[in-house]
């Protein structure tokens, strides 16, 4: 059953009662980001004085279960004086991804994990009273703005409660390169595995956080939800796992876009209304990749909705709102080190519902 109508009623008696918050009109995302390295990108987001900025994962390219090397990581990205003029004047969030999680490609069973919260939580500087002190992973959500101009930002942990992924042989990887003629990844969906992405208390909480009212939400996953048809990690290698999050969304939410990052390469993404299980609504997932490690080869994306190929160049994600317009029109862009726009998609809040008002 589908909650159609529901979500129809919910719509048509919500009511616009604004208070003092200033609504959310400019927000910057981006991920991968190696703190060894220049990061002259965030001159480019510095001037575009967003309100808030989303890091979508591999914040830092720690690599490490130490500790005290996690801290130097998030030490050095706090240093880079790009950084630390944006950090001074914008709110910064974010979830994190394998590199900052501590480990390539590392789910559930990196024993790191615990010392990774630890240096995560000192570096975004997690109150001492936030329920994420209490439970297992770092997802989080946070919803700002008055009514009728709410940006709810739901951060998944897509890391911590992880199952294992099936993986090609070295064989079967070394042939496949050689069809493909460029680098692939090594992991094949797996339609039979039993293995979670979020974890069901991660699960029962999203559903909670869908249910809070707001009028655009952002749903921030390191790793890509849509893209099918390439083998680096994504939530298509458990296909089980991707055609939940798409119900989840469909049964609970309107106004959902997802954003993305890991890959080393930027592309838009789009399913259109009731597809693979998801909602009566075109869903988008917006990836940025990355702040300052890209040049993955282009490939193939039968999701694409912005541009012919990949943007692998240096680039970050950035939001605009225009609250004023009668159905409020958001812009979702990818941006150059220049702050030029290379990729673009706009909808429109009523377009991200499962009926048209
Ligand atoms: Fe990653």
């Amino acid at each position: 059953m589908t909650l159609r109508p529901l979500l129809c009623l919910a719509l048509l008696c919500s009511c616009l009662v604004a208070d003092a918050e200033e609504p959310l009109s400019r927000i910057a995302f981006g991920s991968c980001a190696d703190e060894k390295r220049p990061q002259p990108i965030w001159d480019a987001i510095r001037r575009l004085q967003p309100q808030l900025f989303i890091f979508t994962g591999d914040n830092i390219y720690a690599d490490t279960a130490d500790p005290e090397k996690l801290r130097e990581s998030y030490e050095k990205l706090s240093q880079l004086p790009g950084f630390s003029t944006l950090r001074a004047a914008t709110p910064v969030i974010g979830t994190w991804d394998d590199h900052d999680y501590g480990k390539n490609d590392a789910g559930a069973e990196f024993e790191g994990k615990g010392a990774a919260k630890e240096a995560f939580m000192e570096f975004f500087a997690t109150p001492e009273d936030s329920p994420l002190r209490q439970r297992e992973g770092i997802y989080d959500a946070k919803i700002f703005g008055p009514e009728g101009k709410r940006v709810q930002v739901i951060l998944l942990d897509t890391r911590w409660f992880r199952g294992p992924l099936l993986t090609m042989s070295k064989d079967e990887l070394k042939a496949a390169r050689a069809e493909a003629g460029r680098p692939v990844g090594r992991y094949l969906p797996d339609a039979e595995s039993k293995s979670t992405m979020l974890g069901e208390e991660q699960w029962k909480w999203l559903v909670d956080e869908l249910k809070k009212p707001a009028e655009l939400r952002l749903l921030v996953s390191g790793i890509q939800v849509l893209a099918l048809d390439h083998g680096w990690e994504k939530w298509g290698n458990l296909p089980r796992e991707r055609k939940r999050l798409l119900e989840v969304i469909r049964d609970h939410a309107t106004d959902v876009v997802i954003l993305s990052g890991d890959r080393h390469s930027s592309d838009i993404s789009m399913v259109p209304p009731e597809t693979d299980g998801g909602p009566f609504y075109p869903l988008y997932d917006i990836t940025s990749s990355g702040l300052n490690q890209t040049g993955l080869p282009d490939e193939p994306n039968r999701f694409r909705v912005a541009g012919d190929r990949v943007y692998n160049e240096p680039n970050f994600g950035w939001i605009e709102i225009d609250w004023e317009a009668g159905d409020p029109l958001v812009t979702f862009e990818i941006r150059d080190l220049d702050g030029h726009v290379v990729r673009e998609v706009k909808t429109t809040l009523n377009t991200l519902k499962p009926c048209r008002l």
